[in-house]
């Protein structure tokens, strides 16, 4: 892992490594992919000031998130599939993150179950909820991750009705999924992913298997899911999961600032300034451009995290210098548990630190806390 020298190294690791159906899942956007562009190119543009003869010597990336302590402003984002871009994904992960000292967030729509990784790991996670049309199941959700003692639930606000990513057509991750021939040759060429996904503990989504009746095969299970997302979900089923969920509640998915004002209401311990990595609406903005008026809005009255084309520790740097107290990485760890599984993820994390880390002495920054608008150049 050693010579994985930045974020794009493990991605192309990855794309060699995990069959195309599932990287190209991971990769993509919606539609024409125009905000997910934007979300990298726009932080791309932010340039930072060079300082020079600052004494840097004792400076830290620690810091906390939600008043918990982290060794970085970075959480690891809810992706759902994670299990599939490695065997047991979720769990190498959240030890990954663990191991780091940063908080993992596991997707509704994981492969490994909350109790699957509960069970593997000895401190809190956080779980990302989709509020399902059965209210019932979304209970039962909510239950069996306050059973699991997550720390922190992330309610994602972004999705009641799916963009469409045009790769997953294309390749047969559809509902149903269709297994065509060129995946099978695919996937025969990628012994080493077939045998973590064999050794692992699931092949389906673990938090809904066995969970509702008559979910017998991935087809059906797929199909129950589609027909779960629910446009009619509205502030007021946020009330009602606030008052259901006695721990920290964060709401994913908010890239406007009347819906931040809005977030403030509901008594969100934070909200993340997110697009869903642009695979929701394609020509939304980007989320580092909606970041500076959603912090003058809200930013005092709510912890403000970011996500969104972080690649790098300097993207990271961007993020908090236009006001986000800490950041979710989505894709930068996913390629790294493609690339090498939990010493994968492990290596993610670390280039994000460590590029963090010698931006900060290049800025002439010691504390976290004192990143803000005087790091970027004019
Ligand atoms: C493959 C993939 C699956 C995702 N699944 C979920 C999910 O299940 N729940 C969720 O809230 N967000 C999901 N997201 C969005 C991420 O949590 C996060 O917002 C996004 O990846 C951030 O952008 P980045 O990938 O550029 O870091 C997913 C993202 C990707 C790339």
């Amino acid at each position: 892992m050693k010579t994985m020298t930045c974020i794009e190294d493990l991605r192309q690791r990855a794309r060699r490594k995990v069959p195309k159906a599932f990287f190209e899942y991971a990769e993509g956007g919606s539609y024409a992919e125009q905000t997910l562009n934007a979300n990298c190119a726009d932080l791309a543009r932010i340039k930072l000031r060079q300082r020079i003869l600052v004494d840097v010597a004792r400076r830290s990336t620690k810091t906390t998130i939600l008043g918990e302590p982290a060794s970085m402003p970075l959480a690891l984002a809810p992706v759902g599939l994670c299990g599939m871009q490695h065997g047991d994904g979720e769990i190498l992960s959240c030890r990954a993150a663990h191991a780091a000292g940063i908080p993992f967030t596991l997707s509704t729509m994981s492969i490994c179950s909350i109790e699957d990784v509960a069970a593997a790991v000895d401190k809190p996670f956080w779980f990302q909820l989709y509020v399902m049309k059965d209210r019932g199941f979304a209970r039962s959700l909510i239950e069996r991750a306050a059973a699991a003692k997550c720390s922190a639930l992330v309610l994602t606000v972004d999705l009641q009705v799916l963009g469409q990513r045009h790769r997953d057509i294309k390749n047969g991750m559809t509902v149903p999924p269709q297994l065509r021939l060129k995946n099978v040759i695919d996937i025969a060429t990628k012994p080493n992913w077939v045998l973590s996904v064999l050794r692992g503990k699931r092949k389906t989504f673990g938090n809904i298997a066995g969970h509702v009746r008559g979910m017998a095969s991935v087809n059906t299970l797929s199909q129950w899911i589609a027909g779960q997302f629910d446009p009619a979900l509205s502030w007021k089923d946020v009330e009602w999961i606030a008052s259901t969920w006695s721990g920290k509640l964060i709401l994913k998915g908010i890239n406007d600032v009347e819906d931040a004002r809005t977030a403030v209401k509901t008594g969100a311990a934070a909200i993340v300034v997110s697009n869903h990595g642009g695979r929701q609406l394609d020509g939304a903005p980007s989320s580092i451009s909606m970041l500076p008026p959603i912090v003058e809005a809200v930013g005092s009255d709510i912890e403000i995290m970011f996500d969104g084309g972080i690649r790098s520790g300097q993207d990271l740097m961007r993020a908090l210098a236009l006001g986000a107290r800490s950041c979710m990485s989505g894709r930068a760890y996913i390629y790294g548990l493609g690339a090498g599984g939990q010493a994968g993820v492990t290596r993610a994390i670390e280039i994000l630190r460590n590029e963090l880390d010698v931006c900060m002495a290049l800025t002439g920054i010691n504390s976290i806390g004192d990143i803000d608008r005087r790091v970027i150049a004019a």
